[in-house]
């Protein structure tokens, strides 16, 4: 070997990296102690092989590594080493020229730097990271389930509450109207008419079946009083007017009752302050009583009731309207006559009828 690749090699044997130099046959001329330990070899065993039996490239489509020994062009490529236990390492090889004049243009430097550690790192951190995205999935999914089933509940709770509103309307109105008709009927007009008048779905909603239990307090109504079909006297008045305080009182002081509540008291105020219990007049009676109040007395009016025949609608919606201002709410005879025109309380009365 020529004196100053001699002396190369030298500086070669003190490297931390592995390194070889090869000659324009793609042989193996030297190589330093550091690529002997790595591949697990002596020095000597390296001597004279191809450089290319010692490298294989990760990808199978790798045609050749004719690359590294390219004496024109400096290259560095990804590539792992032939152990000589069969295994593989792997390492950043580079490889450039010595230098154009002879003897340096006769041989080729490549360098191997191992990277197994940052292979393994890279490996684990990747593992980590679908293990944390599994378990993120999995809360995920787990969250939903748990959403789904608080949702059904809240619905199961939700109907049996209504379930258990409707039977105690139902009980308390059967003593003076034929069905409980005319309850699901005002929960429906109520409904629309909230909502005409620009009140959101769920409120809407909720004004509806508060609606329901507004007449309660009529269980403690003699039958004789509110089956009476002539005039009644002052005192038989004071005893139906009393259903609207003790329809608040038995219902319950939860939260889910409060409109219910409200509107149990307060259905029968006028605008004008000259209903009861209490004699409130315009905003001081709570907007769903003065929602209930209005479609109460037009379903009294277009349905049958033992002191009377039923109205024709026309009528019905009529009256409601020439009470506006004296027993309702202007702005609230506005909005059901928006809905009568449009055939909405028409709709209601007919799929709601007994
Ligand atoms: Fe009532």
């Amino acid at each position: 070997m020529h004196q100053t690749i001699q002396q190369l090699t030298h500086t070669l044997d003190a490297l931390h990296v592995g390194a070889v130099l090869i000659d324009r046959a793609g042989q193996i001329v030297y190589a330093n102690d550091r690529l002997a330990a790595v591949t697990g070899r002596a020095p000597a065993q390296l001597l004279n092989q191809p450089l290319k039996e010692l490298c294989r490239r990760p990808t199978a489509t790798y045609q050749g590594r004719a690359d590294l020994v390219d004496f024109h062009e400096p290259q560095e490529i990804e590539l792992e080493l032939r152990h000589a236990d069969g295994g593989k390492v792997p390492v950043i090889a580079s490889g450039r020229p010595l230098g154009d004049d002879p003897p340096a243009a006769e041989f080729r430097l490549v360098t191997f730097t191992e990277i197994s550690f940052q292979k393994e790192a890279y490996s684990h951190v990747a593992n980590l990271s679908d293990t944390i995205l599994e378990q993120a999935l999995e809360l995920k999914q787990h969250s939903q389930v748990l959403e789904r089933r608080v949702r059904q509940r809240t619905a199961d709770l939700l109907k049996a509450n209504m379930d258990a509103i409707h039977m105690l309307a139902v009980a308390s109105e059967a003593r003076d109207a034929d069905t409980g008709a005319h309850v699901l009927r005002i929960q429906h007009y109520a409904q629309s008419v909230a909502e005409k008048f620009g009140l959101d779905e769920s409120e809407s909603e909720r004004i509806g079946y508060s609606a329901v239990p507004h007449d309660v307090g009529k269980i403690h109504v003699p039958d004789q009083i509110l089956k009476k079909p002539g005039p009644l006297t002052s005192q038989e008045r004071t005893a139906i007017q009393s259903h609207a305080a003790a329809g608040e009182a038995i219902l319950s002081r939860q939260p889910f009752f409060a409109t219910a509540r409200q509107i149990a008291r307060s259905h029968h105020e006028n605008w004008d302050g000259s209903g009861y219990p209490d004699g409130l007049a315009a905003d001081a009676i709570p907007l769903p009583a003065r929602i209930v109040h209005l479609v109460d007395v037009f379903d009294a009016l277009s349905s049958d009731r033992v002191y009377k025949s039923a109205w024709p609608i026309e009528q019905a919606a009529h009256a409601i309207q020439s009470a506006s201002g004296q027993q309702f709410d202007p702005e609230l005879v506005g909005a059901f006559n928006s809905l009568y025109h449009a055939g909405k309380i028409q709709q209601i009365r007919q799929t709601q009828s007994a």
